[in-house]
């Protein structure tokens, strides 16, 4: 079966790649001319751990093609997904854009039964009038389905995620459409992946709430963390959590306090997520609240720099980490560079690290220039507060004796709790986590 997956991004290479390990001949388009060329040279525009040896296999088994011809792609696949950006307006909804001229292109190049497939996160309502779209823009009478498909994955482990899902779901009201839906993934079937078909409509809004929920639980964690700090000592916000997650209802994941989420999708999605909402005349208050909990998160890590030293202005710092998470080189949204941009801007002299976001060099934040370093121990040279932004691995089992060392000062905040209080202290650090001490 040939597949076009259109956007050539996070999302479409992960499906266009495990699509074509799945055995199905897969093109990935994408209106950046640029972007296809680096990709069919098999460079990577992007940092994700096994997806280049993914993408080199399936290209050297003639299954995986990467083009900015999109009518001859359209016209080749019996499957079209859509995977193009859905980015945030300024009023918080999803920006449908790219969306509509990826329907609009497939509405002027069909020929022959197709099946569009949305697995771009889009509001309540989107496949519906893509169905209403495409039907007045062809040419000739063609017939077509809408489905939607969204798309789960979490970058840093997003080939593992394709590979292992925890659910596939498939908003689809025609039986032959989740017919050969269920046939590309039946793979994943056969290794008891749970599938949940649904209509289009259900299947929108199951990918926001999953998002939004995780967003909760995380602002939930650095409100307990705040309290925590808040109370004193005697509390370690680590150790409420742990008790939190051995409860089966509640469950470990997404409990662990640091400066807020990032990255391209909660802080988009619970945004459009209550945009919908009010929509439909409805207030999402819980999200609405861990919105703005998440909007405020990172300005305690500035404080407790601020508290630290006593003032910001002309101090050195260096920030550990860029990525809004490990394992991606995805800067956006990432509270790491929050943090960079707030301590910039108090007019502090700042040196950062991250193993792949960025290279050494200079970078420029909202206009001002501060230092990319090589290592964490050239970034730490000289400063007077060190900062641990992102969790890379690398920092949990960084040498604390030598990093003090390099220092001019003694102040470690670490953002994510990473590091071990006790052998901070030990190292001569004065040492300020998120919610313990
Ligand atoms: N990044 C993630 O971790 C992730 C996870 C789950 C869901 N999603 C969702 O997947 C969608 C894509 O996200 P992303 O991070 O991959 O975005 P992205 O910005 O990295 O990639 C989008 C790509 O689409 C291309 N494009 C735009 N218009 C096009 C068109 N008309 N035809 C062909 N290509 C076009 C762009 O050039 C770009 O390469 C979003 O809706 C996002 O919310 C992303």
């Amino acid at each position: 079966m040939h597949v076009a997956v259109m956007g050539a991004g996070y999302a479409g290479l992960v499906t266009g790649a495990g699509l074509s390990d799945l055995g199905l001949m897969a093109t990935c388009v994408d209106i950046n001319e640029g972007k296809v060329r680096q990709l069919a040279e098999g460079k990577l525009p992007i940092f994700e751990p096994g997806l280049e040896e993914l993408v080199r296999r399936n290209t050297q088994a003639g299954r995986l093609r990467f083009s900015a011809d999109i009518p001859a792609a359209v016209k080749n696949s019996l499957v079209v997904f859509i995977a193009v950006g859905t980015n945030a307006s300024p009023d918080g909804a999803a920006d449908l854009s790219q969306v509509w001229s990826a329907a609009d292109s497939i509405a002027d190049h069909i020929e022959d039964y197709k099946i569009v497939v949305i697995r771009s996160t889009v509001p309540v309502g989107t496949a519906a009038q893509m169905r209403e779209r495409i039907s007045s823009r062809l040419k000739q009478p063609v017939e077509f389905e809408v489905a939607s498909n969204p798309e789960f994955l979490r970058e840093g482990s997003a080939v593992e995620d394709f590979f292992h899902p925890d659910r596939i779901v498939i908003g689809s009201s025609s039986s032959r459409a989740v017919g050969i839906m269920k046939d590309i993934y039946r793979h994943l079937y056969l290794i008891e992946t749970p599938f949940v078909i649904t209509t289009s409509e259900t299947a929108e809004l199951i990918k926001y709430a999953a998002n939004s929920f995780l967003a909760l639980k995380i602002s939930f964690a650095n409100e307990l963390a705040n309290l925590c700090d808040a109370i004193g000592p005697s509390t370690d916000v680590h150790v409420v959590i742990r008790a939190l997650g051995l409860d089966r209802r509640i469950g470990p994941k997404f409990l662990h306090p640091g400066p807020g989420f990032g990255g391209s999708c909660l802080p988009k999605d619970t945004r459009a997520f209550c945009s919908i909402a009010r929509k439909f005349g409805m207030s999402l208050r819980t999200i609405a609240a861990a919105v703005a909990v998440n909007d405020e998160q990172f300005l305690r890590v500035i404080e407790k720099v601020r508290q630290g030293l006593g003032s910001l202005a002309d101090q050195a710092v260096a920030v550990l980490g860029l990525a809004f998470k490990p394992n991606t080189n995805d800067v956006r949204e990432s509270r790491a560079v929050k943090i960079c941009e707030a301590l910039l801007a108090e007019g502090c002299d700042l040196r950062v690290f991250d193993p792949v976001a960025t290279a050494p060099g200079s970078l420029v934040l909202d206009g001002r220039r501060f230092k990319c370093c090589a290592n964490p121990y050239e970034a730490a040279e000289g400063v007077d507060a060190l900062v641990v932004a992102t969790e890379w691995n690398e920092f949990r089992v960084l040498d604390l004796a030598k990093l003090k060392k390099q220092m001019r000062g003694d102040l470690l905040v670490d953002a994510k709790n990473i590091l071990d209080l006790a052998k901070a202290r030990e190292a001569g650090f004065r040492y300020c986590g998120v919610g313990r001490r």
